[in-house]
């Protein structure tokens, strides 16, 4: 089972951390649009647009599923996508909600969703918890958590200092949809500042709905990665060296 992730750049990495861990395909082809990144301060049309150039990069490849894992992409560009490709195309916003509804019952729960602006604005999140009943939500657009993870800061004053920037009128959520690829690899510094919230992460809740929807098993004993950049793949390299050993 070959299947083909797409990111604006490295962020990615880890839904591809996840997809390693639970051993679900035999081989992943990884392209992270570094060139263009980020997505997440550009328009619906620039999103779809650069959206469905990856999809020609992934018909050159024999896979048989696409993964958006990027919220950005997932929240404007899935149509575009589904209509012009043979293959299924996987968005993580669907199964960040599943894995919510999954963990969470009490319908009440204060439930903040931070990304990038564009996945704020396009109210994806919000729309598909109020379907769900989950009304008591919070949006907060978080976008200079993208550049500090680009930086390799995982942690340290300048992190801490954007969280309180972020947060310093929102009380502790019961839950936190970190609704961009890039910020898992904070959670740490984020769960230190909301020690008690229940952080819900993309890479998790992808692998949930590919066992549940696609019968996955993660039988695998080893997956090949490929990994390919739009500009300097040598960095992707180095930091996917970095990320993937990182816990
Ligand atoms: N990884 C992207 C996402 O999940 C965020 C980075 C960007 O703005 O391109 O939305």
């Amino acid at each position: 089972m070959r299947v083909g992730v797409f990111d604006s750049g490295v962020g990615g990495l880890s839904v591809v951390k996840s997809l390693l861990e639970y051993k679900l395909f035999n081989e992943i082809i990884y392209l992270g649009d570094t060139a263009r990144v980020p997505y997440g301060t550009k328009d619906k049309n620039t999103i779809i647009r650069y959206s469905l150039e990856a999809l020609e990069f992934f018909k050159n490849f024999d896979i048989d599923m696409m993964i958006t894992a990027c919220n950005s992409v997932s929240a404007y560009a899935i149509e575009e996508l589904r209509q012009n490709a043979l293959f299924d195309i996987v968005g993580v916003i669907e199964p960040g909600v599943r894995a919510l509804i999954n963990r969470v019952d009490n319908k009440n729960a204060k439930i903040l969703i931070i990304a990038t602006k564009a996945t704020i604005l396009s109210k994806k999140y919000q729309t598909y918890l109020h379907k769900q009943g989950y009304t008591n939500t919070i949006s907060k657009a978080t976008p200079l958590f993208v550049p500090l993870v680009e930086e390799g800061i995982f942690e340290g004053k300048i992190l801490e200092e954007t969280m309180r920037y972020y947060f310093h009128d929102i009380c502790e959520p019961d839950i936190c949809i970190m609704g961009c690829t890039h910020f898992p690899l904070i959670k740490k510094e984020l769960q230190k500042f909301y020690p008690n919230t229940l952080f819900i992460h993309s890479g998790e809740a992808i692998v949930e709905y590919l066992e549940d929807k696609f019968s996955l098993t993660g039988d695998f004993s080893k997956t090949d990665l490929k990994l390919f950049a739009t500009e300097n793949p040598d960095y992707l390299k180095q930091v996917a060296k970095n990320w993937l050993t990182h816990n």
